[in-house]
C-alpha cells in the first residue's frame, strides 16, 4: 500500500468526534495515512471512506475512491446523499461485538415489559407492596422480531433461550429450529396476530419508511398474558410515525413502548415521548460501534481489497440495505 493513498474518515461535525476512529484506524493501518474530512488531503489520494453520516455531497468528487465503509450496521444515513458517487461499493458494519450489544439490549428491554418493570418502580415510589400482579412464564409470550438479518436472528436465538415463543418477520422466509418464520407483505398479518411483544430490527429504505404506524400496532395480538402490545424499535426512527405511537398509548393499542431510534436525533426536548409514563427512551445507543473493534473489521476488508480479494459485507444500494 503506497503511503500517499488516504483512507479519509467522516463522523460527526468536529474533528474531535473523528479522533477515537482515526487513532483506531491509523494503529491497524500504518501504511496508510488516515486523515479527517476537512483535512489538507489531495482528493484524488483519497482510496477509501470510513463514515457516519458524512455531510451530503462530502464524498462526491473523490476519483480514486474504491469503498465506502459505514462505521454502523445501517447504511440509510449514506444511500440518503443523491451526490454518493455511483459504482462505488459501500459496505456495512457486520460484526460480532455490535452484534452481541444488540441483543443485550434487546433482552434487558424485552425482559424488563415481560417481568412488569414499570409496574415495580411505580409501587417502590409509593412504598407500596402489592405481589398480585399475574406474571406469565416466558413460554406464554409471543416476541415477534422484524427483521430477521444479522441482528435480529441473533436476538431472537437468544430470546429463544429465555424461553419466549419466538416468530420473526423478513422479505425471504427463514428455517431455523424454534423459530416460526413469516415472510413478506402475506406474512406480515398472521405474524402481527402471534405477536406481544413486537422488536423491530428493520433497515430504513423506501419499503419500510413509516412501516410502525397506528394500523399496523392495530393488528398486533390483543389477546397476550401482558394485557396489551409492546413495541420496541432500535432499527430506525424513519420506520416509526411517533404521533401514531402517542396515540396508540393514549387509547390502549399499545401497552408500552421503547425507543432507542426517533424520525429526528436527537429527539426534540419538548417531544412528549420524554414525559409518557408508558415510554422508555435510550438516545439511539442500543448498540455503538466500538473504534477498536470497527476499525480492526475495516482494515481486515482494505487488506484483502489491496490483495485482490471481494470487498465483503457490500450493501445492494438499489434495494436499500
Ligand atoms: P441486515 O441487512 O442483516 O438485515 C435486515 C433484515 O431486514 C433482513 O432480515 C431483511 O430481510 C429484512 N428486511 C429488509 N427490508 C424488508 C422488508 N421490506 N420487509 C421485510 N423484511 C425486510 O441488517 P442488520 O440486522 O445488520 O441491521 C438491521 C438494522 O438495525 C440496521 O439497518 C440499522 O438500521 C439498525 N441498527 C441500529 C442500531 C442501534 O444502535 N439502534 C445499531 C445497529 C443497527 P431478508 O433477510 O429476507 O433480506
Ligand atoms: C448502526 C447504528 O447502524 O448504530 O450501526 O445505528
Amino acid at each position: 500500500m503506497s503511503r500517499e493513498a488516504v483512507l479519509l474518515v467522516s463522523v460527526g461535525a468536529s474533528r474531535r468526534e473523528a479522533e477515537p476512529w482515526i487513532a483506531a484506524l491509523a494503529a491497524r493501518l500504518p501504511g496508510l495515512q488516515v486523515a479527517a474530512l476537512g483535512d489538507d488531503v489531495d482528493p484524488a489520494a483519497v482510496r477509501y471512506v470510513a463514515a457516519w453520516k458524512p455531510p451530503h455531497g462530502a464524498l462526491a468528487r473523490l476519483p480514486s475512491l474504491r469503498a465506502i465503509f459505514s462505521l454502523g450496521a445501517g447504511v440509510d444515513h449514506l444511500l440518503a446523499d443523491a451526490a454518493l458517487p455511483p459504482g462505488v461499493p459501500v459496505a456495512r458494519v457486520v460484526d460480532p461485538d455490535l452484534t452481541a450489544r444488540m441483543s443485550e439490549w434487546v433482552l434487558l428491554h424485552v425482559l424488563l415489559h415481560h417481568r412488569q418493570a414499570g409496574r415495580y418502580r411505580r409501587q417502590q415510589r409509593e412504598s407500596r407492596w402489592a405481589d398480585d400482579a399475574v406474571q406469565p412464564a416466558a413460554r406464554a409470550v409471543r416476541v415477534g422480531v422484524m427483521g430477521l438479518g444479522v441482528l435480529g436472528l441473533d436476538a431472537a436465538a437468544k430470546l429463544g433461550m429465555v424461553g419466549f415463543d419466538v416468530a420473526g418477520w423478513s422479505r425471504t422466509p427463514k428455517h431455523l429450529p424454534g423459530l416460526a418464520s413469516f415472510a413478506g407483505p402475506d406474512g406480515l398479518g398472521p405474524f402481527l396476530a402471534r405477536t406481544d411483544i413486537l422488536v423491530v430490527l428493520l433497515p430504513l429504505t423506501p419499503d419500510t419508511a413509516g412501516l410502525l404506524d397506528a394500523s399496523l400496532f392495530r393488528h398486533l395480538a390483543r389477546d397476550g398474558r401482558l394485557g396489551g402490545p409492546v413495541l420496541i424499535n432500535a432499527g430506525r426512527g424513519g420506520l416509526q410515525r411517533e404521533a401514531d405511537i402517542l396515540r396508540c398509548l393514549d387509547d390502549g393499542t399499545l401497552l408500552a413502548a421503547t425507543l432507542d431510534v426517533f424520525e429526528r436525533e436527537p429527539l426534540d426536548r419538548a417531544s412528549p415521548l420524554w414525559r409518557h409514563p408508558a415510554v422508555t427512551i435510550t438516545p439511539h445507543n442500543a448498540a455503538l460501534s466500538d473504534p477498536a473493534a470497527i476499525a480492526d473489521l475495516i482494515a481486515g476488508q482494505i487488506e484483502g481489497v489491496e490483495r485482490g480479494e471481494a470487498l465483503r459485507h457490500v450493501v445492494d444500494r438499489r434495494r436499500g440495505f
